[in-house]
């Protein structure tokens, strides 16, 4: 199985290696977590492998993905940007039937083949819709994705409880983010959850936010394991 880089060192070695190629992940964490810049990371390597790569943002400011490269001085001109404004967008037969994502990757993916996306993120869905709809709808959303063979994607979300076994099963691994309290006050902390066809390290490893974006510490652990 051909591995990717996330762009993070400390990260593809708890990885053993990094992501498999055209397989779907969810990154969860609270805000401020580092989701956002996990992402600028992951599509900044593509960029460094020539990749195609595509962010797809859901939050109401266009400016969100430039805002974020910007404090870290990163250059993410070559990051193609999709901004959805989900009020307008609900409004259109295609959102109603569920088949606005798809419709909407299937004319994105007839142009060119990407390999890298993220989407940023699903937590707006989950705001804007009644629980079953937005499930459906990401289910759907996921699935679409999961389809594309040669495409990684990393959904990005502030929750990890929401997800049932259905969707778990369209999802290839999880990796979460923490806060986590340590004698010394708060930690940030990250772990691998599940992780189909991979072995999975079950140890909470911290990592730090710089100037430079997130540096996971892969030789330190936290916890030896989290039980949620
Ligand atoms: N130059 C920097 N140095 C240190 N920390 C930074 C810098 N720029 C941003 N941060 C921190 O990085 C975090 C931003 O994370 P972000 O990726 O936006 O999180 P999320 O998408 O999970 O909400 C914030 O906690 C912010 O304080
Ligand atoms: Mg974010």
């Amino acid at each position: 199985m051909d591995k990717i880089s996330t762009g993070i060192s400390g990260l593809d070695h708890i990885l053993k290696g990094g992501l498999i190629s055209g397989r779907n992940y969810l990154i969860t964490g609270p805000p401020g977590s580092g989701k956002s810049t996990l992402g600028l990371h992951f599509l900044r390597q593509g960029l460094k492998d020539d990749e195609n790569v595509l962010f797809v943002s859901l939050c109401e400011i266009e400016e969100d993905l430039k805002d974020n490269a910007a404090l870290y001085n990163w250059d993410v001109s070559g990051i193609e940007l999709l901004c959805i404004d989900l009020i307008d967008v609900m409004e259109t037969p295609e959102y109603k039937n569920f088949r606005y994502f798809e419709n909407l990757f299937s004319v994105l993916f007839a142009k060119k083949n990407y390999h890298r996306i993220v989407f940023d993120s699903l937590k707006k869905i989950t705001l804007m819709e009644p629980k079953i709809e937005a499930r459906r709808r990401i289910l759907r959303l996921m699935s679409t994705l999961s389809s594309q063979k040669d495409c990684t994607v990393l959904f990005l979300d502030d929750v990890n409880k929401r997800f049932n076994s259905i969707q778990m099963y369209t999802l290839s691994g999880i990796i979460r983010f923490y806060f986590t309290r340590t004698p010394g006050g708060r930690e940030r902390a990250v772990g691998i959850g599940k992780m189909r066809g991979d072995f999975t390290d079950e140890r909470i490893h911290p990592y730090k936010i710089t100037k430079d974006g997130i540096e996971v510490f892969s030789d330190k652990v936290l916890f030896e394991k989290l039980n949620i």
